[in-house]
């Protein structure tokens, strides 16, 4: 495996990082846009909430703008958003040859399926990035903002087991390898319900986490997930301070309560916004569907009603239909955003 190069495909936030952290034991290329590809080329500091620091800067031979044709035995990364998958597979179909892996590194349900699907002669496993990353341009640093580990599936062919990627031992890029990585994805893909919320309430994370309304929005969300996840008898791993099931109860506690025993999730950037708030902002389409969306979709396949996530899904989708331009604003109150979604 060491001698495998590793491919960062999309490289932005995410793939930037990883490519960056991997590079100090792997030969790394990246495939991006020219914003990006210069960052890259001009160099920048990795750095991650604990202080650590490394700096980083590729040559022009790893920069690329497509992927080169029949490329074999490569470990890709797909770094884009889940939004911009239908588009890279019809590349990757026509340039992956033998004995390649992928690893997706979407949020979300529904990203690995589709990949496994198009790409049948790939190994293909799920990465889940557990952490977010900031760009800070004023002094050129990259840096994981938050806790959190990259998860990896194993898997039972190439090698693939716990430990293969010998990146493991840094700080800025802890591994961790579930042992049911489905029950992983939906616990994650529970804290990123709230996700759709910060999107429309139109204030940052900490604002929104403060005001009780919001909270019982994403309390809901999480309840119709989690009887989905129930369903389908996935035992979630407690990916928080307290288990999965906790924490719409503690989501509904009054403010005065909340912000003495949930004090810990308001210690945050108080000037984070999701990343589905900046998608909109940017008048992008955004990931609703292969979040929100997808506890939906997959209720419905199982027989389980999901009427909040069906709305913020439409509501979001609506505005990134109506309002392509930047600047969307959703002006409307907690109390009414509760009501609208709700009921
Ligand atoms: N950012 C975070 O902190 C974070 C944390 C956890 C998980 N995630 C998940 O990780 C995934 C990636 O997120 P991200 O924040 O890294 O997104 P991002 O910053 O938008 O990076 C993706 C990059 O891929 C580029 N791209 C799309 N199609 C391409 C193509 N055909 N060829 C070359 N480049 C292409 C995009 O360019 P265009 O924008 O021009 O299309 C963009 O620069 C998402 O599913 C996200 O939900 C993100």
């Amino acid at each position: 495996m060491k001698s495998r190069v590793h491919w960062i495909y999309g490289s932005g936030l995410i793939g930037s990082y990883l490519g960056g952290v991997l590079s100090q034991r792997h030969e790394v290329a990246f495939v991006g846009r020219p914003l990006w590809n210069e960052r890259l080329i001009n160099g920048f500091t990795l750095a991650d909430y604990t202080g650590a620091k490394a700096s980083f800067r590729a040559t022009p031979a790893q920069i690329h703008t497509h992927l080169p044709e029949q490329l074999e035995n490569a470990v890709i990364w797909l770094t884009v958003k889940c939004t911009a998958l239908n588009e890279v597979l019809a590349e990757l179909q026509s340039k992956l040859g033998n004995g390649c892996t992928l690893i997706c590194c979407q949020n979300g349900i529904g990203s690995v399926e589709s990949v496994k699907a198009h790409l049948p002669h790939c190994t293909v496993i799920q990465g889940i990035v557990g952490f977010n990353v900031v760009w800070d341009s004023e002094c050129s640093e990259l840096r994981r903002s938050t806790e959190g580990v990259l998860a990896l599936e194993t898997g039972s062919t190439d090698n693939l087991q716990p430990g293969w990627l010998s990146c493991d031992r840094t700080t800025l890029l802890p591994v961790f390898w579930p042992q049911d990585m489905e029950a992983y994805c939906w616990a994650k893909l529970q804290l990123n319900l709230a996700n759709a919320v910060n999107a429309l309430a139109d204030v940052p994370i900490r604002d929104m986490l403060q005001n009780r309304h919001y909270r019982s929005i994403i309390a809901t969300l999480m309840d119709e997930l989690l009887l989905v996840a129930k369903t389908q008898q996935l035992k979630l791993p407690q990916l928080t301070k307290v288990p999965a099931h906790w924490i719409p109860r503690l989501l509904r506690l009054p403010n005065w309560l909340f912000r003495r025993i949930a004090s810990k999730m308001l210690d945050i950037d108080p000037t984070a916004r999701s990343s589905m708030w900046w998608d909109l902002q940017a008048g992008k389409t955004t990931e609703v569907q292969y979040l929100n969306g997808a506890v939906v979709q997959i209720g419905k396949q199982l027989g389980v009603p999901c009427p909040a996530n069906d709305t913020i899904t439409q509501w979001v989708q609506n505005i990134t239909v109506k309002c392509p331009k930047a600047g969307n604003s959703t002006q409307i109150s907690p109390k009414q955003l509760k009501t609208a979604i709700l009921g």
